[in-house]
């Protein structure tokens, strides 16, 4: 088996029979309207793409993991029409992401779903996908495996709480991938003060690190490849992210040093790979590394200023002035399009808290959501007591409103400013916010549900032994696979919220809770 790195999420994994191309995101104009960048950049791997799938007579397949830009390359994928290979896509609830690729291309498309075994030549070489498909979150890992060989690469998956299953199943893993840096809008977006920012990436980053350690603790591979980013942000508004001293956006160097001291036993080749690096798995590891793309920490300021360069005409006709008709014209769009999503979210009801939209560039306008009176209008209230407010540009909604964005892509862009008082994540304002309106009701079915779950586990967290409900109450992971911190804390290995079970099992950053009943006194 040989693994080729094509940068971010992409790998192209080659066999005697079969290539397996893996996200492949190379596009130019990055992915998320522009706002996210490969690094190092890539763009050149789409040629070396073109030229294996053109001259090889083994049979292609191409896995897309999931419709996130920096994943489902359409720009990319339309440039390979014609060419002979065949999809491998999960199955999700939603047919999104099969409506995408049927969109772009009438090749053969494998649909396959959570846990199911596609054999490609014979029953020793097969794909394994593995689903999370949660609404706030649809995604999918894969495991490639041929004549005894196997590559796990979950990049984005939130399935850490699988991964002892999987292992169970399928054996010696011998190649390992997934993601170990932060692609969310917290904290990045929010405005916190400077230490408070600080303080909360770095605890993220951390917590993440750490999750990466025990995914690689538990699947024992021979070697981990970091992969799905961090990407870089070339927009003069976003550029300066790339320079913070603590984000949540740490790169290779830096969680490889974290694990080479973090991990005792089990310890695996860390490879700090760039696009086009290729490793030969024979009966030793033979990695080939190419400095064509590598980026040396000390070059990092300057390699990203002068990416940003080559995209400056591109960022300012991003910019529009509107005229005052064709403003409320958007205006009145987005309270219908929030009206819209009001109507079609059942639990709109338990969101005690008020959601404000504001315009950086048209500061006098105002709208407000208030969830309890089912009403989305504008106002000149200014936003008091417990509130979210949401700060953006007109011409970034507009092309929400316009379709060229999903609300889940546009909170990918990173380009709105985030204020909530108190400082609490609430899953049903996050689920309001970046779902579309098809997606709420089951979104609210499955919040539902999870509360409904009543099975409990015992745990034992600082020497103490505490009952606990076994499934997490964000979006179920199972705390079984959880870890324990601080001698208090139970940590749900999916998303990482922490749970202090010496205070009933309350999450820190939110009021869920897992209700702990310590068993013995403390
Ligand atoms: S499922 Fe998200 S933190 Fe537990």
């Amino acid at each position: 088996m040989n693994i080729v790195y094509l940068g971010h999420a992409g790998f192209l994994v080659e066999t005697e029979k079969t290539v397996i191309i893996m996200d492949p995101w190379v596009s130019k104009f990055g992915a998320f309207d522009c706002s996210w960048f490969q690094f190092p950049c890539n763009h050149h791997m789409d040629g070396f793409i073109i030229d294996k799938i053109k001259n090889t007579a083994k049979s292609v397949y191409l896995y897309i993991s999931h419709e996130h830009k920096d994943h489902f390359d359409a720009a990319f994928l339309k440039r390979l029409n014609g060419m002979k290979f065949r999809y491998i896509i999960p199955e999700f609830r939603r047919t999104e992401l099969f409506d995408l690729v049927s969109s772009l291309t009438d090749q053969e498309i494998i649909l396959c779903g959570d846990n199911r075994k596609v054999c490609l030549n014979g029953e020793d070489e097969y794909v394994k996908i593995y689903t999370n498909d949660s609404e706030l979150n649809r995604d999918s890992a894969i495991l490639y495996a041929c004549n005894g060989q196997k590559f796990f690469n979950m990049n984005d998956c939130k399935i850490s709480d699988r991964i002892e299953t999987i292992k169970q199943e399928e054996g010696n893993i011998r190649a390992f991938a997934c993601q170990f840096s932060g692609a969310t809008w917290h904290p990045v977006c929010y405005d916190y003060p400077p230490k408070k920012y600080a303080q909360v990436s770095t605890k993220k980053k951390l917590s993440k690190f750490e999750s990466v350690a025990l995914a690689i603790e538990r699947v024992a591979p021979d070697i981990y490849i970091p992969s799905a980013g961090p990407a870089v942000f070339l927009d003069p508004k976003l550029i300066e992210i790339n320079f913070q001293p603590h984000n949540t956006f740490p790169r290779n160097p830096e969680v490889i040093k974290f694990l080479n001291k973090r991990l005792k036993t089990s310890k695996p080749m860390l490879l700090d790979l760039v696009p086009g690096d290729s490793i030969g798995m024979g009966d030793v590891i033979d990695v080939a590394y190419t400095d064509k793309a590598r980026v040396r920490e000390a070059e990092f300021r300057n390699y990203v200023l002068n990416y940003a360069s080559r995209y400056t005409a591109l960022f300012e006709e991003r910019i529009t002035a509107f005229s005052e008709d064709e403003l409320s014209g958007i205006v009145r769009r987005l309270v219908h399009e929030f009206s819209d999503k009001l109507d079609n979210f059942p639990l709109r009801i338990k969101i005690q808290r008020p959601l404000y939209i504001e315009f950086h560039d048209y500061p006098d306008i105002r709208i407000k959501i208030d969830f309890q009176s089912n009403h989305v209008g504008r106002t000149f209230e200014k936003p008091y007591g417990d509130y979210y407010m949401i700060k953006t540009y007109s011409y970034d909604i507009k092309r929400v409103l316009d379709g060229l964005l999903t609300w889940e892509d546009y909170a990918l862009t990173f380009r709105m400013q985030l204020n909530r008082e108190p400082d609490v994540y609430q899953v049903l304002m996050q689920g309001f916010l970046l779902l579309e309106k098809e997606d709420m009701n089951h979104f609210c079915e499955k919040i539902l549900s999870i509360q409904n779950r009543t099975e409990r586990i015992v745990v034992e967290v600082g020497g103490c032994r505490y009952s606990v409900d076994r499934y997490c109450p964000h979006e179920g992971g199972d705390l079984k696979q959880a870890w324990s911190e601080e001698g208090r804390y139970l940590v749900c290995s999916r998303h990482r919220w922490y749970f202090d079970l010496e205070d009933g099992g309350i999450c820190n950053t939110n009021s869920a809770t897992i209700n702990a009943i310590p068993l013995e006194e403390n």
